[in-house]
């Protein structure tokens, strides 16, 4: 058996080694490699060539894939920054379009910087009008987010002139297309679904506003914009925007390592993004919730998420990286109580949202398993007061993610020597054995 001694060199960081003892007592050196904040990680590029062994960590929990200077995450602490800011800053004082030119370029914009980025976002946020058929070309049953993957994968069927993955201008054109035409895409998919005719970008919007308004304006009457619900929809668009290495993003950044297109490697993140046990919980927790339904059924709903032979999970709780709160979470119940109170919302769900997370929180089970309510616990209640539909609130959690694939598909290629991902496996299938005629088998 293999162990790693522990034993590192005294000296600079630069050379910190760790020994790999392999089971013919053959020792390995091992390079560490550190960032500037969150554990060092051992390279290990080099233990197969050394010990013809693989390494071996399904779902990736202690694996890091790349290096990346965009977000930083402690899940003990229960930390997230933004290239450096906490959300909790970037929350309260910047908003989304600021932190999606923060999010790509690794510095918050001056004025005239955020004005010009502005300006191209708003004059990027049409679609190609051929771009319609294919909305038409579903049942109005579709799932959005159905609609939404295929509408972003073909957008690189309009714009070739942005396709040169090798060429800087071209990568930062596409990404400022994908965030300024995602909100577009988006109503037109929930405009189709209802059977409304797709209302184009208003310019004179801002991004939010513009958004809410080819959502449900209707041909017949102007549609009144209201400020609170702009205002709450920029700030769960900062939350959601990136969150480092997370399944969508690395998916995004694997597609984009084969050396495909912009489009194709984020409709590849909206895919991986609609599974519940990632993005697609917002609208699962909705439906959890309103299958509970009232805070006295609440003990039975936790009774169900602990027993192993039933299913029922607690959706919007748990998460890979936080062992604490979602800084994310928080911020969401927070912000929930107040766009209600203003909205002059009240949904008897909230109330059996606090009951769950309260009975949970207290349970040993979720305790010992460190299971905290996660950004996606409170965000649908907010979307459902907006009047999103529940259907639509991946499709909202898209949009803002959109930024953060956007920079992680260019930082990647902006990064020296970087290789096409290629993990290897555990082979568990038959040995090797010859052909059988089909009259001997
Ligand atoms: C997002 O990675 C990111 O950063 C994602 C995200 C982002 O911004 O990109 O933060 C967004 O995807 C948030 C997560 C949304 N998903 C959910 O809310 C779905 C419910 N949660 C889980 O399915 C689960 O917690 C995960 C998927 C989030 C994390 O899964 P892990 O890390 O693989 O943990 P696990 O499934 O191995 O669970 C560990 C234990 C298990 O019990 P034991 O085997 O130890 O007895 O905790 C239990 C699990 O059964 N458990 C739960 C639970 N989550 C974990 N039990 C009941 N209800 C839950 N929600």
């Amino acid at each position: 058996m293999s162990r790693v001694g522990a034993e590192r060199k005294e000296s600079a960081v630069s050379d910190k080694t760790v020994k790999l003892i392999d089971e013919a007592n053959k020792t390995t050196e091992l390079p560490l490699v550190g960032g500037t904040m969150g554990p060092e990680c051992i390279d290990i590029a080099k233990v197969y060539k050394e010990t013809g062994h693989f390494t071996f960590d399904p779902g990736f929990a202690a694996t890091a894939s790349t290096k990346s200077a965009i977000t930083y995450i402690d899940g003990d602490q229960g930390v997230l920054l933004y290239r450096g800011y906490p959300i909790e800053q970037l929350a309260e004082h910047s908003n989304f379009l600021e932190v999606s030119y923060l999010l790509m370029n690794g510095e918050l914009p001056n004025k005239s910087e955020f004005d010009n980025f502005e300006h191209q976002v708003t004059h990027h946020t049409m679609m190609h009008e051929s771009l319609k058929n294919y909305f038409r070309g579903f049942h109005h049953d579709a799932h959005p987010m159905a609609m939404l993957c295929g509408a972003v994968a073909s957008l690189s069927a309009f714009y070739h002139d942005d396709l040169d993955i090798e060429d800087p201008e071209q990568r930062k054109m596409a990404a400022i297309r994908l965030i300024a035409k995602m909100p577009t895409l988006a109503a037109a998919a929930y405009r189709y679904t209802i059977g409304w005719p797709i209302r184009y970008p208003k310019n004179s919007l801002e991004y939010c506003d513009r958004f809410l308004h080819m959502m449900f304006e209707v041909p017949s009457e102007p549609l009144e914009l209201n400020p609170v619900a702009a205002k709450a929809m920029d700030l769960l668009f900062i939350l959601h925007a990136d969150h480092e290495q997370n399944a969508s993003t690395s998916t995004v950044r694997l597609v984009g390592s084969t050396g495909a297109n912009p489009y194709a490697s984020v409709a590849a993140g909206i895919a991986a993004l609609w599974g519940p046990a990632h993005g697609g919980a917002n609208e699962a927790v909705l439906k959890m919730l309103a299958e509970i339904g009232s805070p006295d059924n609440v003990e039975t709903a936790v009774k169900r998420a602990k027993d192993k032979d039933d299913s029922f999970r607690l959706m919007g709780f748990g998460h890979r990286v936080y062992k604490n709160f979602d800084p994310r979470a928080k911020i969401i119940r927070e912000m929930c109580h107040k766009v209600l109170n203003e909205l002059g919302v009240s949904d008897p769900l909230l109330d059996v949202a606090l009951k769950l997370e309260e009975a949970a929180l207290k349970d040993d089970y979720f305790v010992e398993r460190k299971l905290y309510p996660n950004v996606d616990f409170y965000s649908g209640l907010i979307y459902k007061a907006l009047g999103i539909p529940t259907e639509m609130f991946t499709v909202m959690f898209a949009i803002a993610r959109t930024a953060g694939w956007a920079a992680h598909w260019c930082e990647h290629h902006e990064t020296p020597g970087a290789r096409i991902g290629r993990p290897r496996q555990i082979y568990t299938g038959a040995a090797t054995r010859d052909y059988v005629a089909a009259d001997k088998r």
